[in-house]
C-alpha cells in the first residue's frame, strides 16, 4: 500500500495559557494527487491544523509524519519540511514580509537552491500566473485586501511544494479571481501537486473536493471521500454543515425527477440534466 504523504497520529495542540486542546487527538492521512478539504465552523481547529502540518506549531503529544518520516523540530529539518509543504496563512498580512510584491514573492524563492536566473523566471512565470505585473513594484501596503491576497497566494506557488496547504483561500477574492485561482490550482494539480484547502465554504469544498475531512472542537468528526459526504444529507445535517446551494436546489426538486440521476457537482452538470 502507498503510504500517505501526510499523517497525524494522535495529535494533540493546546495554545499557550489556554484551557482547552485547540486540536485533540487527530489522526488523519493526506493522500497524494488527492484534492482534500478541511471543513468545521469558526474556531474548530483547522487554521491549528494547518500550522501545526508545516510545522510552525510544535505538537504537544501525537506526531506527525511526512511518507512515514516523523517530523522533528530542528531547523534542518524544519527547513527541508518546509520547502516540500507550502502554506498560504488565512490571513494574508501575516503571511507578506518584504516591501513590494516582487520582493516579497522573490524572498521565499531566495531561500531554495535555486540560480539567479531561475529565480527571475518563477518570478515572472508568477506575476503572469497572478496577473500581477502591473502590481509588481507596488508597496505591500498599498494594497486592496484581496491584491494582498492574491500576492500571499503566489508567493507561496512560486516554490513549488509537493503539497500545498491554503487556508481560506478565496477569502477576499471576488468571483473572477477565484475562478483565476482555480483555474491554476488544477494546473498545479496536475503538475504533481498535492493541494489542501480549510475552508467552510461548502459550494467551493463540494464543486472541487475528492476528499473530506470534518473537525468539530478540535476533534475529527469525519473523513471520506467527498461524494460519501456530500450524497448523504443526514450525515451533512448530523454535521451540522448544511448543503452545499446546488445539492439544495437538487433536492427541492420532485423526487420523480431526480430518480436514477446523481447530484449535479456543478452547475453544467445540472443544465445538462435539463437538455
Ligand atoms: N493564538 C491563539 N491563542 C489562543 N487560542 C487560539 C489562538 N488561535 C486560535 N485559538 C483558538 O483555537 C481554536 C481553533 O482555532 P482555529 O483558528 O484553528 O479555528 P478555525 O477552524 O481555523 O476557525 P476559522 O474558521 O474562524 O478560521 C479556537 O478555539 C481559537 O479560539
Ligand atoms: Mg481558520
Amino acid at each position: 500500500m502507498l503510504l500517505p504523504l501526510l499523517e497525524f497520529r494522535s495529535v494533540c495542540y493546546t495554545y499557550p495559557g489556554t484551557e482547552y486542546p485547540a486540536v485533540r487527538d487527530i489522526n488523519l492521512a493526506i493522500a497524494a494527487g488527492q484534492k482534500t478539504v478541511i471543513l468545521g465552523h469558526n474556531g474548530c481547529g483547522k487554521s491549528t491544523l494547518l500550522f501545526l502540518a508545516d510545522g510552525l506549531y510544535r505538537c504537544d503529544s501525537g506526531a506527525i509524519y511526512w511518507q512515514g518520516e516523523p517530523l522533528k523540530y530542528q531547523a534542518r529539518m524544519l527547513n527541508l519540511w518546509r520547502q516540500r509543504i507550502g502554506l498560504a496563512f488565512q490571513d494574508p498580512e501575516q503571511q507578506l514580509v518584504a516591501a513590494t510584491v516582487a520582493e516579497d514573492i522573490s524572498y521565499g524563492l531566495c531561500n531554495l537552491p535555486l540560480s539567479e536566473a531561475e529565480i527571475a523566471r518563477r518570478l515572472h512565470q508568477t506575476l503572469l500566473d497572478f496577473s500581477l505585473q502591473e502590481l509588481a513594484d507596488r508597496p505591500l501596503h498599498h494594497l486592496s485586501l484581496g491584491q494582498k491576497r492574491r500576492v500571499a497566494l503566489a508567493g507561496v506557488m512560486a516554490l513549488q511544494p509537493e503539497l500545498l496547504l491554503l487556508d481560506e483561500p478565496t477569502a477576499y477574492l471576488d468571483r473572477r479571481q477565484t475562478r483565476h485561482l482555480f483555474e491554476e490550482l488544477d494546473r498545479i494539480q496536475a503538475s504533481g501537486t498535492t493541494i489542501v484547502i480549510a475552508t467552510h465554504d461548502l459550494d467551493l469544498a463540494y464543486a472541487w473536493a475528492d476528499w473530506a475531512i470534518v473537525l468539530h472542537e478540535g476533534r475529527l468528526m469525519h473523513s471520506s471521500p467527498a461524494p460519501d459526504l456530500f450524497g448523504c444529507a443526514d450525515l451533512l445535517e448530523e454535521l451540522q454543515l448544511g448543503l452545499p446551494t446546488l445539492l439544495e436546489c437538487w433536492y427541492a426538486l420532485p423526487p420523480a425527477y431526480r430518480d436514477r440521476r446523481s447530484p449535479p457537482r456543478t452547475l453544467s452538470e445540472l443544465r445538462s440534466y435539463c437538455l
